[in-house]
């Protein structure tokens, strides 16, 4: 493929070569049957490229105004907010985000992700239950779907996974879930994102239907959609159905410098122009949303997801097999672009439990600290070392006066009242931060009497 491209491409310049030569030959032999002076020729050489300078220009500039009026198809969508989709809306404060519950996958011997998920789980009010990860090669041949003999042991364990997970879903008395794997990191005001998210929800270009009293009183994200994508590594559009593309204020959206090069494209596409990024989102009919690292799913999805990619058998790795279905829109999906949920990346492709061989004990752990994530404008995995920072020795105020220490000498008095004096300072420095750093966390930090 590429080896003919070349050779078509060695045959174009070839032939472009010899028609310049020939249209040089040509303009040669024109000059000199002109027989004009040589200031004459000058002269009408640079009036010609004047001329044709202003032509391209004032085009390009007509060009240029034509885009700049039809600007962009698409227009922000303004909803209406009424005390019930606000009080709905409001359930995303609660420690399931406004969903039935929230689930995450994580192999059993990662212990190290698991501290880290249960630690996110506290310091920012949610709650997780924990779904362990599959080892593939424990699948016994007789509960392997049909088609899955091409998968590796890693896809086979990484789909088991999240099909329990569904599983999870159809055995509660959940309505919806949100489904994790064990590197995610989010926003630190995840709440108020969600929470924004589901006032759209209500009420947006992709639905259907209008939504149901249920859905009005009980279900902050409706229930008209199988998954909902909200930490995809990508997506793209379906070209055909731009004119379905929801978009949204939402004040915690990264700016442009924040967001994945993955995500600037696609949201150029979806119409969010240079000046939104950092205000704006976008939610689309989903059509190519790759890796399962945040997803939400209703029960009507669950049973889709189990019957299409289970009882029915699997064609690819799930996330492959997800996108399939919806392309061929036997089921769902909505994904929002910038994503809400990212990767925690430590150590690359070595720190996967998918890409590398499980349980491979040649690799040292890179630790949790040495991640990092993108498109998020405050990481809650970074924010959460500085929230938990204690400094016991300079800023707990004692109850009782401390007792006067009978063996110092008065310079070693002298010393230690500096000390405490350097330390008064800091302790105030850090309070001060620490409120800062309060103020910029807004409601929720209040909201949990921080
Ligand atoms: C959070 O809100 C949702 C939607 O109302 C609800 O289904 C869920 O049970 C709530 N979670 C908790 C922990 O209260
Ligand atoms: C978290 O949710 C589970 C399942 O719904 C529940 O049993 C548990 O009590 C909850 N934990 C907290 C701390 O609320």
């Amino acid at each position: 493929m590429t080896a003919r491209v070349l050779k078509k491409d060695g045959a174009l310049v070839a032939s472009i070569g010899a028609r310049c030569r020939r249209l040089e030959w040509a303009v040669k032999d024109s000059v000199a049957q002109l027989n004009w002076s040589r200031s004459r020729l000058i002269a009408t050489c640079v009036t010609t490229v004047v001329v044709l300078g202003s032509l391209v220009s004032l085009t390009l500039s007509y060009v240029m105004f034509l885009d700049l009026a039809s600007e962009s198809p698409y227009v922000m969508d303004a909803i209406t907010e009424t005390p019930l989709t606000k009080r709905i809306a409001a359930h995303a404060q609660n420690e399931t985000l406004g969903f039935g519950g929230i689930a995450y996958l994580s192999m059993p011997y990662r212990f190290d992700r698991q501290d880290a998920m249960e630690l996110l789980a506290s310091v920012y009010g949610l709650n997780f239950t924990y779904i362990p990860g599959v080892d593939g090669t424990a699948i016994v041949e007789k509960a392997k779907p049909l088609h899955s003999y091409w998968l590796r042991p890693p896809e086979l364990g990484c789909w088991r996974a999240h099909v329990n997970a569904w599983r999870y879903l159809l055995e509660s008395d959940f309505e919806t879930l949100l489904v994790l794997e064990d590197d995610v990191d989010f926003d630190v005001h995840v709440h108020d994102i969600f929470e924004t998210l589901s006032k759209q929800m209500q009420h947006n270009r992709i639905r259907i239907t209008p939504p149901t009293e249920h859905e009005k009183r009980a279900a902050p994200y409706g229930l008209d959609w199988d998954v909902l994508f909200v930490g995809q590594c990508s997506d793209h559009s379906n070209d055909d159905r731009l004119d379905l593309v929801h978009l949204y204020e939402d004040p915690h959206a990264p700016s442009r410098q924040d967001t994945f090069f993955h995500f600037i494209g696609q949201m150029e596409s979806l119409g969010i122009k240079d000046g939104n990024f950092g205000k704006m989102r976008a939610i689309a009919p989903s059509w190519n949303p790759v890796c399962t690292m945040g997803y939400a799913i209703t029960r009507g999805g669950a049973e889709r997801l189990i019957l299409d990619i289970s009882y029915r058998g699997i064609t690819g790795p799930v996330d492959i097999d997800v996108i399939r279905k919806l392309q061929q829109g036997i089921i769902r999906g909505y994904t929002v672009t910038p994503p809400l949920l990212s990767a925690w990346r430590v150590d690359g492709a070595k720190d996967s439990d998918n890409q590398a061989l499980e349980k491979d004990q040649t690799k040292l752990g890179a630790g949790n600290l040495n991640g990092y994530s993108t498109s998020l404008k405050m990481s809650a995995r970074k924010e959460m070392v500085k929230i938990l920072e204690l400094h016991n020795w300079n800023d707990v105020q004692r109850v009782l006066p401390l007792k006067p220490n009978p063996t110092m000498t008065a310079a070693q008095e002298a010393e230690e009242q500096d000390e405490q004096r350097k330390a008064e300072a800091e302790k105030k420095e850090i309070e001060e931060a620490w409120r800062k750093r309060k103020l910029e966390m807004g409601q929720i930090m209040e909201k949990w009497g921080g």
